[in-house]
């Protein structure tokens, strides 16, 4: 596949409308007028259709130490593990991933004591008006749209010259090189499972390139309590990930992701030490349909916060968004085929929209 390597990332992405913080909102009850909590509530959240909680079904949980283990018999087991939670969930998690302990904890408490700063200071890296790296909320793209009770750090991490220090937080002195490790790490974990995926998808060795996602950006959430309406708001709206593949490290120990699953609400709680994963627009659009990304949501706790960390992994610019032509030389293509830069437009240009990316690159919607 051709590629044409831009030197650094665009600044033409379209950026979000400024919103009020969330995290100080929240620290001052005085601040939370009827007025402003009308742009927060959400009417739908009423009669919500959750999951059971004697269901009897789990999120897969995937074994990473078995997947790569040559001589063990237990490897075709996982990978059939993997490709069963690939195509029937979109969503998993994966244990003995191989990141080191103290490079999550480094990264953990980095972003609890970025978090903790003084407003003043976290604005040190406020996003700039028209572009989307830094700190502030995204997606916000009119005045009568609803807000989501979030505030994040959004950072390009990968490759590393489209890096920009400026929005790199210098505070704590930690931040900057517990990010870059945390980033590699991620990097490499999602390339692991790629490869194994695109084994499970029949893809030749030497094309398992075309699925490699070289760019990375890292959004860290800190979704505040919500004492007086925490079931009225929601921490993150619902969506697909456009990106190719998420791997999500979940901070605190207060539960908020659920997935869309049989148009029910299903709750995840990660286990200790695992990472969430799961399959976004891109990696749909890729494999024809054969994975799916999935629509999930974050929900709020009463009395405490919650941060996580979303790692998204996807195509660098110059590649194309459409079916492998691995894939659709068998089978009709469901997708259209746009430009990595083409598709970033399309998606920074709207509001999050349930899986609305997935509806505009459909050849027959
Ligand atoms: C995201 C996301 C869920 C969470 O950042 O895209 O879905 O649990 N986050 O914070
Ligand atoms: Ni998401």
């Amino acid at each position: 596949m051709e590629t044409t390597e831009l030197k650094e990332r665009p600044r033409n992405l379209g950026g979000s409308m400024k919103t009020p913080n969330v995290q100080a909102l929240a620290a001052d009850e005085k601040k939370l007028t009827v007025e402003i909590m009308e742009r927060y509530i959400r009417p739908e959240m009423n009669g919500d259709d959750m999951f059971s909680d004697d269901s009897s079904e789990d999120i897969p949980v995937i074994d990473m130490n078995r997947l790569m283990d040559e001589m063990s018999m237990s490897r075709e087991e996982e990978a059939s593990k993997l490709k069963h939670a690939c195509e029937e969930w979109g969503f998993f998690q994966i244990v003995n991933h191989g990141v080191p302990e103290k490079v999550i904890e480094a990264m953990k408490d980095n972003i609890k004591g970025f978090f903790g700063l003084s407003l003043e200071k976290k604005e040190e890296v406020a996003q700039l008006p028209g572009d989307l790296e830094g700190y502030g909320q995204a997606f916000v793209q009119s005045e009568e749209q609803k807000l989501d009770w979030v505030d994040m750090l959004f950072i390009f991490t990968q490759p590393p010259h489209f890096r920009n220090f400026k929005h790199w937080p210098a505070q704590p002195p930690t931040f900057r090189d517990s990010l870059e490790s945390y980033s590699r790490e991620l990097q490499k974990v999602a390339h692991s499972i790629l490869g194994f995926m695109a084994t499970n998808l029949g893809i030749n060795r030497e094309k398992i390139s075309e699925l490699l996602f070289e760019s990375q950006t890292v959004r860290m959430n800190y979704y505040p309590p919500c004492a007086n309406a925490h079931d009225k708001v929601v921490g993150l709206t619902p969506h697909s990930d456009p990106g190719g593949l998420t791997l999500l490290l979940q901070v605190s120990s207060v539960a908020g992701l659920q997935i869309r699953r049989n148009g029910k609400w299903f709750p995840i709680m990660p286990l200790p030490g695992a990472l969430v994963v799961n399959i976004g627009d891109i990696l749909e659009i890729l494999t024809n349909g054969r994975y799916k990304s999935i629509e999930h949501r974050a929900v709020i706790n009463a009395k405490e916060e919650r941060i996580s960390i979303a790692a998204f992994h996807s195509l660098i610019l110059g590649k194309t968004v459409g079916p492998l032509a691995e894939i659709v030389d068998k089978e009709m293509p469901l997708y259209k085929s746009l430009s990595m830069q083409e598709y970033m437009k399309l998606v920074l240009f709207q509001k999050l929209n349930g899986k609305g990316i997935i509806e505009l690159m459909k050849l027959n919607p």
